[in-house]
């Protein structure tokens, strides 16, 4: 950044950055659980079969062990949210799996929708309809891969300063 007597500058990617604002409130997120016409949104913690969970991995290109199956049956067996997009034919095209306590804290760990349903809403409602079902009093905190980091801003989510992890090995 320069700066003269009079002129402020900005480097050219700030110059061109769109800021979003940032979406307060739970009803405010309640409103936006909504999914497009023909798309069901449903709750299927301890439902929904490994199989369909890595077919949609593997048809999002999410970064996930997709085949690792043993790995992956116990990513479902012990999350307690599991929020689910099927469309008309009840096909499976969008996941998002946390862990919560619906009383202070959901950490919303998979977030993914088929590649032939991005762009319609999918993914902003299923963060959504996490947020409403843990409720006002708690929050989603998710990680993000370095591809989507401008997709959390854009759907209204606030960017943290102050978290810390213990990186996994694999
Ligand atoms: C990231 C992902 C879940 C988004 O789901 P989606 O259903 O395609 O997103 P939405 O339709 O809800 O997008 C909402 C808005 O964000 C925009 N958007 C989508 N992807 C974006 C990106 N990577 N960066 C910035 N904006 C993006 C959309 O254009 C849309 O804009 P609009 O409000 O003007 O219509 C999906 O692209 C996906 O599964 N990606 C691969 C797996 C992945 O990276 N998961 C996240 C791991 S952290």
């Amino acid at each position: 950044m320069t700066t003269t007597a009079d002129t402020l500058s900005l480097p050219s990617d700030l110059e061109t950055a769109t800021v979003h604002p940032v979406i307060k409130g739970h009803a405010a997120w309640v409103a936006l659980a909504t999914t497009p016409h023909g798309v069901t949104f449903a709750r299927e913690e301890g439902k929904l079969a490994v199989e369909e969970f890595q077919d949609v991995i593997q048809r999002s290109d999410l970064n996930r062990p997709a085949n690792d199956v043993p790995r992956l049956t116990m990513m479902l067996a012990h999350a307690n949210l599991v929020v689910t997009a099927r469309d008309d034919t009840q096909h499976l095209i969008g996941v998002a799996r946390s862990l919560t306590d619906f009383a202070y804290c959901c950490y919303l760990s998979d977030l993914c929708v088929d590649e032939a349903w991005q762009g319609r809403g999918i993914g902003r409602g299923l963060v959504a309809e996490t947020k409403n079902i843990v409720g006002p009093n708690s929050m989603v905190l998710l990680l993000s891969a370095p591809k989507p980091m401008g997709y959390y801003p854009r759907i209204g989510m606030d960017k943290v300063q102050n978290g810390f992890i213990i990186r996994r090995e694999g």
